[in-house]
């Protein structure tokens, strides 16, 4: 099976109830974009009760801190619950597999930036609320190529 998750590399943010999840969403992801037709379904309805479940989670620290930022993170996640429920529909009734497939790749491409973009926001403004100062974060090299 082609495993888009070796491709992806998704920003670890430190809270670890979220990292976690992260993984476990992008293999989701990338299994939807691979599933042939009789594994649609099932991937497509593990993958909502996982993003149901994780963006639950962040909504509530989300509401909590408030503010416009914050606002803009809910909504993101509303939407993608909204796209998932759209296209699961339209696999119930027996079609809308390509357009799963495609949502899978389109997700999986999507989650590293809204890692990157937002919840990397909400993980600092966690941080900084029960320490109150700012996480030190130590760049870990990905990918070095030493020539002899
Ligand atoms: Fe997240
Ligand atoms: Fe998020």
């Amino acid at each position: 099976m082609n495993d888009r998750r070796l491709n992806t590399e998704l920003r670890e943010l430190g809270e670890q109830r979220f990292d976690t999840c992260h993984e476990e969403l992008a293999q989701m992801m990338a299994e939807l974009a691979v599933a042939p037709d009789h594994a649609v379904q099932k991937s497509l309805e593990r993958l909502t009760v996982l993003s149901t479940a994780h963006f639950a989670e962040e909504d509530v620290d989300l509401r909590a801190l408030g503010g416009p930022a914050n606002q803009c993170h809910l909504d993101e996640h509303v939407a993608v619950l909204g796209s998932i429920a759209e296209v699961a529909a339209l696999v119930r009734v027996g079609s809308g597999f390509d357009v799963a497939r495609r949502l899978g790749r389109d997700l999986a491409d999507w989650l590293p930036r809204h890692i990157d973009e937002l919840d990397q926001r909400l993980a600092q403004s966690l941080f900084l609320r029960r320490t109150g100062g700012a996480r030190i974060a130590l760049a870990r090299p990905t990918l070095v190529t030493v020539k002899g």
